[in-house]
């Protein structure tokens, strides 16, 4: 299966070979590995060097894992339920140095998943971002504080056979990807007008 991105132009191997499996193997992930994927997480760029980004990891097997599968929708923990780690992404709502809110906190959170999911294919690994879960779940089991904002789930580990996956989602496993063409999305000159 050939899930590589169909570049126009030449782009680094490692972007090319990212993309979100919904059937993982059934191979264990070591605390070490995360380590590895929080400390590339940590070295992504943020407004004011304020790295809003907290992160509650749990290892398939552990309660942590269990209590953050519970926090996702139906249709995500159908397939979800097979990855080896389990992720949860908040965003510190106001900045530290003078308590006003940070509007980029989702930006900045997002630039350390996207920083991570690099690092996570780079060793092989590979990740599955969800904004398909309950935000009031993720406060309720883990006694979040209220500065702290649920941004997203993530699901991880060694990628899976399509095979393994229910009817429902073997379909889009299988399928190409598709992007939008430079031209609708990048400008010059005026909107809309391609560069
Ligand atoms: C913020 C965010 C939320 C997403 N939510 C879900 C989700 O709840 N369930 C799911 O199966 N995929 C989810 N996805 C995965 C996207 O559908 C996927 O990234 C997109 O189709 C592009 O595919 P690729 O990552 O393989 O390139 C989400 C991705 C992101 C970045």
């Amino acid at each position: 299966m050939n899930k590589e991105a169909n570049t126009n132009y030449p782009i680094n191997e490692l972007i090319k070979k990212r993309w979100s499996p919904r059937s993982f193997e059934d191979k264990a992930v070591t605390p070490g590995q995360i380590k590895n994927l929080v400390d590339a997480a940590r070295w992504a760029a943020s407004s004011y060097n304020e790295q809003p980004w907290r992160f509650i990891v749990g290892l398939k097997g552990d309660d942590t894992y269990d209590k953050i599968l519970d926090c996702l929708v139906e249709w995500n923990q159908n397939w979800a339920n097979g990855a080896a780690f389990l992720m949860l992404g908040f965003g510190k709502q106001h900045f530290s140095h003078n308590d006003s809110i940070n509007r980029h906190r989702a930006y900045d959170l997002g630039q350390s998943v996207a920083t991570m999911t690099i690092q996570a294919t780079d060793m092989g690994l590979h990740m599955h971002q969800m904004a398909g879960y309950s935000s009031s779940k993720v406060l309720e089991n883990f006694n979040v504080p209220e500065e702290y904002e649920p941004i997203v789930a993530i699901a991880g580990g060694y990628v899976g056979k399509p095979e393994d996956l229910a009817d429902d989602y073997r379909e889009s496993e299988l399928a190409k990807r598709k992007r939008k063409g430079l031209e609708q999305i990048l400008f010059h000159g005026d909107w809309e007008k391609p560069f």
